[in-house]
């Protein structure tokens, strides 16, 4: 049995070329004890899995030259020697951008048949509505009557954030890339406050008039630019959550913009943390059961933007980078 997979070609030099992957065909091990096959039929690209691709530490390891490109991934169980799984179950895994997985269970859970799709569980219900759930409630300590700016407001990440902010009683500015997103930002998820950042001639003045007594909690999906123009907005004793960086994730260290504005860390007595969501891993399953809720009461929408085709996993990840997706991107292999 043949699985075709991408892997890394060569580490990326800036924004990541096709040629940055590399498509094989490989024959499948026959399975051993304890182990099952997947056939994995969603597969995500995610903008954080850039850091992944230079020679660099991140909290991953970096992909090695040849290594398969990673991302999560919901598949069907093809065959099982592992009492735990059964053929034709779902699971969500991270077996990266490959056609199978083999696997001896660890790291693997079952998607429950219902009441959610499938895909869910590696977006709103994967680590993106994860991620916003923790940063926002736990790392970014969210209070009822807070103003909460979030930048990606379109992504997978800052549509979840933006809701749970608001179902908790919070105000909310969202930033986002075009008038199409601000449009469905207004529209379907409610946000009455909504700036394009790429249609503003003064990004810092429109969200100054958004939120005119300043900002609680800087949920900053987008990197240091954002952070260092929003901190002499922050009120007293206001959270800066650093959830992720994809303005910068393709610039080297040595030109990443800087963060000037710290004299504000003083007099606002603010506070800024980094976090991965697998830090709180133990709470998945009530994060679960509480976004789940919220889902089938019409409160937490989501998007999924479906591309069809396997081979179609080195543009929609490029795409990220360039604002193309539109909502949670996964590739659509069977
Ligand atoms: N800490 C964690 O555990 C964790 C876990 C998951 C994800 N993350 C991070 O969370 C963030 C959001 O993730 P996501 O999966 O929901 O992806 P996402 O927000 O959909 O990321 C892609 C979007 O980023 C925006 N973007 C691209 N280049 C930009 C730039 N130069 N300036 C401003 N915006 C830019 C684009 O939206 P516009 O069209 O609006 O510009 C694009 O559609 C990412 O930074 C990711 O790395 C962190």
């Amino acid at each position: 049995m043949k699985n075709r997979k991408f892997v890394l070609a060569r580490r990326p030099d800036g924004t990541p070329r096709p040629d940055d992957f590399r498509l094989e065909t490989e024959e499948l091990p026959t399975l051993g004890e304890g182990q099952l096959l997947v056939r994995n039929q969603f597969i995500s690209v995610d903008p954080g899995m850039r850091a992944a691709l230079d020679d660099v530490v991140s909290y991953t390891q970096p992909v090695p030259l040849g290594g398969v490109i990673p991302g999560a991934t919901v598949g069907v169980v093809e065959t099982s020697n592992n009492p735990k799984f059964k053929k034709g179950d779902f699971v969500a895994a991270g077996f990266g951008w490959q056609e199978y997985g083999l696997s001896d269970g660890r790291g693997i859970r079952i998607v429950p048949d219902g009441p959610m799709p499938s895909s869910t569980a590696i977006g709103v219900l994967g680590i993106p509505g994860l991620t916003a759930y923790f940063g926002l409630l736990s790392v970014g300590r969210l209070k009822e009557g807070d103003t909460v700016l979030v930048t990606s407001a379109a992504g997978a990440v800052g549509t979840a954030v933006a809701q749970i902010a608001a179902l908790k009683g919070a105000k909310v500015v969202a930033v986002a890339g075009g008038a199409e997103k601000c449009q469905w930002l207004r529209d379907e998820i409610g946000v009455a406050d909504v700036i394009d950042y790429r249609g503003v001639p003064d990004l810092a003045a429109a969200i100054a008039a958004m939120a005119p007594d300043g900002i609680d909690v800087l949920f900053d999906n987008v990197g240091n630019a954002m952070i260092d123009l929003t901190l002499p907005m922050m009120r007293q004793g206001g959270r800066i959550v650093v959830c992720g960086q994809v303005a910068d994730y393709n610039i080297p260290a040595s030109r990443k913009p800087g963060i000037v504005n710290t004299s504000a860390f003083i007099s606002h007595r603010l506070t800024m943390s980094g976090f991965v969501a697998f830090d709180y891993a133990r709470e998945f399953r009530t994060a679960w059961g509480e976004m789940t809720d919220w889902i089938l009461e019409g409160k937490l929408k989501y998007r999924e933007d479906i591309a069809e085709g396997f081979e179609k996993l080195p543009e929609a990840f490029i795409g990220l980078f360039g604002g193309k997706n539109f909502g949670r991107k996964l590739i659509l292999v069977f």
